[in-house]
């Protein structure tokens, strides 16, 4: 069991706050008591909302990110013997899915000091034997899904979104979620939209979103999201677009804040009119002590932790095919550090010692 995130994130404001409108949520679900049945309208309110946002048809809530990701590739066709491509850096439950599916997944580099995929190395990875391709939007960057939708089209291979860290982000007038064939949500504990558990898959095609029903669908809900878990998301959905304002206003007071540290550099890709959405802030430092880094800032009261491992250096090389060294994944695994979101919410007040903390820990070194 995965403990509370007040807990894994100790440095951190509690996650998820305190709110009077799901507390509304609660209270009204204890009078009408659609908390405690299968069906209600809760489910059914929450797939309309993300079906409007994204002007998608066909969503499916479920279980968890990971099962989101999992029914996608199934969505796709990904069976035994089929590769799926996906960056070297990216979550490490995206590729144990694909592994899960009896498929090879096919590790590309990132861009040069970002956490995406390169469209150029995608486009050498492609084979006949190429089923999907995952993108994932990460750390507040954005993956250039569109280009490599483009690429994939060619080859007749849909793309899977990873929406988990960005729900609502707008890139390129391009809401996260829209671009690729299937988008993937996370609502889990951490997340930015949380019902503590929780995901979605989001898709125009209707022969996606029946194979996703043929395998869900067993008489009864094989990967279900509750009632209570749907009805707490409706009013966070309201709130994202205030709550991301208010995480880009800190985050720019911090990357400001920061400017003069030489040891690292904040990781965004985004151009001036994008609107990210932060659930890391990611940071390059500029030697291999991020462990030693993540531990100061802790003491100091900042919630900022290692990024994620390559995924070919913590793999069995017969479990992927690799194109190339991946260099620049490798860098990401020695250097990224990320600041974790709840502090981003925070009054600004708080945002100048955090940086006083984060600088003190780089001074150290
Ligand atoms: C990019 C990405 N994809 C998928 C997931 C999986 O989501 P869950 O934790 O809900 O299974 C996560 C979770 O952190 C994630 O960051």
């Amino acid at each position: 069991m995965t403990e509370p995130s007040s807990d894994r994130h100790g440095t951190s404001p509690p996650w998820p706050p305190s709110d009077p409108a799901i507390q509304k949520v609660f209270e009204g679900m204890l009078e009408d008591g659609s908390w405690g049945r299968y069906h209600g309208p809760h489910c059914a309110h929450l797939r309309q909302k993300l079906a409007d946002l994204h002007q998608s048809e066909f969503v499916t809530l479920c279980s968890s990110g990971t099962s989101a990701v999992e029914l996608a590739l199934r969505a796709a066709g990904v069976s035994d013997g089929d590769e799926v491509i996906m960056a070297a850096y990216d979550y490490k439950a995206n590729f144990a899915n694909v592994v899960l599916l009896g498929a090879t997944p096919v590790l590309t580099d990132v861009k040069q000091g970002f956490p995406v995929p390169d469209p150029q190395q995608i486009r050498e990875a492609l084979t006949d034997r190429t089923r999907a391709i995952i993108c994932s939007h990460l750390h507040g960057c954005f993956a250039p899904v569109s280009e490599i939708r483009e690429l994939a089209a060619q080859h007749d291979v849909p793309v899977v979104e990873d929406v988990c860290q960005s729900p609502g982000a707008i890139h390129d007038g391009v809401l996260a979620g829209t671009a690729g064939d299937i988008s993937v949500f996370s609502f889990g504990g951490s997340k930015l939209l949380t019902a503590g558990r929780g995901g979605a898959v989001v898709t125009r095609s209707e022969t996606f979103h029946q194979r996703i029903r043929l395998y869900t669908q067993r008489g009864n809900d094989a990967y279900p999201l509750s009632e209570m878990q749907a009805a707490v998301l409706c009013p966070q959905l309201e709130q994202l677009k205030r709550c991301h304002e208010t995480r880009r206003e800190r985050v720019r007071q911090i990357v400001e804040g920061l400017g003069d540290c030489k040891e690292f550099s904040p990781v965004l890709n985004h151009a001036e009119e994008d609107l990210p959405a932060f659930y890391k802030l990611a940071f390059l430092l500029d030697h291999d002590s991020r462990e030693e880094f993540c531990s100061r800032c802790q003491r100091a009261g900042a919630a900022v932790f290692e990024g994620f491992p390559g995924l070919h250096l913590i793999h069995a090389k017969r479990r992927f095919r690799a194109l190339g060294d991946l260099p620049h994944a490798t860098a990401l695994h020695n250097n990224l550090v990320m600041l974790h979101h709840p502090v981003l919410l925070q009054d600004a007040h708080v945002i100048q010692p955090l940086v006083t903390a984060i600088k003190l820990a780089a001074e150290r070194i």
